[in-house]
């Protein structure tokens, strides 16, 4: 057996990451799931559509991307001409290979004349499939400037897609994905949550079922719910129906709220896969780079763009 040195820990740890951050040029992208360690030390903490964004207009050799593979996969496609790293090269998120691009291909012939709209939780050559790419946080819009003559293919997420299309009277054809967290959240649960404490207001992520989507008072990407807590009053409860990793999030920009998770089963085990030793390895090894051949990723920046145009 073949032994390293003893990684560095604590204040050492953080101090050995700005080090190497310094010396790669590197900027760390931190995704709202992740665990607090690892949220202290990013440069830019948000959505997928926030992260996309700031992958798109990066001044940096080097992004480090700690969420799940489509994160890292959508930053390489917006930044070609940087190295991006995952940390954990096995952080995947399970909805994004719910739909394959020859499943795509297949359902567009069976619905000639659709508009394809894809989840930002899928793989790069599913997106290549698409005519818009969205994030929970824009899904409502894009899903607005299709017009109603139009039938919608919408994949992978069908509980995303059949929030976001409620109102539409066009056809609407859902691909059967779903996130395996989000799925566990019940209306029982939301009822009981409000049993105990009858003065909260429920706030949900759109990857929820409809009918607790339907039970909330807000319904939130996890960037939307920070902007809404920053409006709120003091002391307000909330009880909040997504990853749990998102209540140190919103306790860090508004103490003085109070967060009950509406289950304690919401554990998404894939963004919690990064831990800061990983994040020191990626940028001691430059490890695991996440590259997308060209021409999917040519295809796939379209209907990237295209969402990135309207929200
Ligand atoms: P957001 O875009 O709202 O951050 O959601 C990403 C995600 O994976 C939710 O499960
Ligand atoms: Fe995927 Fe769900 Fe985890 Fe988000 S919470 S990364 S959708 S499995």
């Amino acid at each position: 057996m073949e032994y390293g040195h003893i990684p560095p820990s604590g204040e050492e740890l953080v101090k050995e990451i700005e080090r190497l951050k310094k010396e790669r040029n590197a900027v760390i992208l931190v995704h709202n799931y992740q665990f607090e360690e690892v949220q202290a030390i990013g440069d830019f903490v948000g959505d997928s559509l926030e992260l996309s964004r700031k992958a798109a207009s990066l001044d940096a050799d080097v992004i480090v991307f700690c969420g799940v593979h489509f994160m890292a996969e959508t930053a390489a496609i917006l930044a070609p001409d940087k190295t991006v790293l995952l940390p954990v090269a096995a952080a995947d998120c399970p909805m994004a290979r719910m739909a394959t691009a020859q499943e795509i291909r297949r359902i567009k012939e069976e619905h000639p004349g659709s508009v394809v709209v894809t989840y930002v939780n899928s793989t790069a050559e599913t997106k290549a499939e698409a005519d818009y790419c969205c994030t929970s946080a824009n899904a409502a819009k894009i899903v607005q400037k299709i017009g109603e003559d139009k039938e919608i293919v919408f994949a992978p997420d069908q509980h995303l897609g059949e929030w976001v299309t409620q109102a539409r009277r066009g056809n609407v054809t859902l691909w059967p994905g779903y996130c395996p967290v989000h799925v566990r959240l019940t209306v029982d649960d939301i009822e009981k949550a409000r049993e105990r404490h009858p003065d909260a207001l429920v706030m949900v992520h759109p990857e929820c079922r409809l009918d607790v989507c339907q039970e909330a008072d807000i319904v939130a990407s996890t960037g939307g719910m920070v902007r809404r807590v920053k409006e709120l009053p003091a002391g307000t409860r909330l009880i909040i129906g997504t990853e749990l990793g998102m209540i140190s999030r919103l306790r860090r920009e508004r103490p003085d709220l109070e967060y009950i998770p509406a289950s304690n089963d919401l554990v998404c085990t894939d963004m919690k896969m990064t831990r800061l030793v990983n994040v020191w390895e990626a940028l001691r090894d430059m490890k695991h780079r996440i590259t997308v051949p060209p021409e999917t990723a040519a295809r796939a920046r379209l209907s990237i763009e295209r969402m990135l145009e309207v929200s």
